[in-house]
C-alpha cells in the first residue's frame, strides 16, 4: 500500500492542484491532500472550508483524503504512515525551493521520498493568490477553478464586501 501526501495551502484549490491530485491518485494507492495551517499567510478560507471544498472537487476519486496539519510536513507524513511526498513543479523557478525542501525532508526522514510531477503546461503560471486577486477585481476565474470553488469564492467576497 503506497500512500502519498500532497501538501499545500490550497487557498483556494485550483485546476493546477487538481491536475496533480488526479495524476497522483492514478499512481498511488492513497493520496492525502495535506492542508497546512500556515499562520504566516492571511487566508481567504478557513481550514474547514478548504477541507470541504477539496473533498467536494475530489469526490470522484475514492482514494483521495483531505486532512489539515500543523508543524513539520515530515512529522505529518509519519503520522499518516505515508512514504512519499508529491510536489508539482510548474516552472524552473519552482525547482530550487522544491529541491531544498526535498533534501531537508530527506535529511529529517530518509525513509520518505519526494516525487515531482510536472504541472500541465496550461497551469504553469497559476497560483492561488492569482486566483484570489483576479476574483477581487472582478476577473473571470472560471478557467482556473471548478464552478463549485468559484461560487464559494464569490460568496466569500460578497460577504466581505457586506
Ligand atoms: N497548480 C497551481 N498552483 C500551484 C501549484 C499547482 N500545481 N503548485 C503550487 N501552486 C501555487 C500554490 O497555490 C501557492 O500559491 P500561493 O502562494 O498564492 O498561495 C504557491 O504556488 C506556492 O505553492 P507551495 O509551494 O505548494 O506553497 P504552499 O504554501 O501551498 O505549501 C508547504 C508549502 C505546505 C508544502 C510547505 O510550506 C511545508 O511543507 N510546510 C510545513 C513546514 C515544514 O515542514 N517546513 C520545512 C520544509 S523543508
Amino acid at each position: 500500500m503506497r500512500t502519498a501526501i500532497y501538501p499545500g495551502s490550497f487557498d483556494p484549490i485550483t485546476y493546477g492542484h487538481l491536475d496533480i491530485i488526479h495524476r497522483a491518485a492514478d499512481v498511488f494507492d492513497k493520496v492525502i491532500v495535506g492542508i497546512l495551517k500556515n499562520q504566516a499567510k492571511s487566508p481567504l478560507f478557513d481550514f474547514d472550508e478548504r477541507v470541504e471544498m477539496i473533498q467536494e472537487v475530489t469526490k470522484e476519486y475514492p482514494n483521495v483524503e483531505v486532512v489539515s496539519f500543523q508543524g513539520l510536513l515530515i512529522d505529518f507524513t509519519r503520522e499518516q504512515k505515508a512514504d512519499v511526498i508529491v510536489r508539482g513543479i510548474r516552472a524552473v523557478s519552482d525547482f530550487e525551493y522544491e529541491l531544498m525542501m526535498a533534501q531537508t525532508n530527506k535529511q529529517l526522514n530518509p525513509d520518505v521520498e519526494t516525487m515531482f510531477l510536472a504541472t500541465s503546461a496550461k497551469y504553469s503560471f497559476l497560483s492561488s493568490s492569482t486566483v484570489r486577486e483576479l476574483a477581487v477585481f472582478g476577473g473571470d476565474i472560471s478557467p482556473f477553478v471548478p464552478d463549485y470553488v468559484r461560487e464559494k469564492i464569490c460568496e466569500k467576497l460578497e460577504k466581505r464586501r457586506g
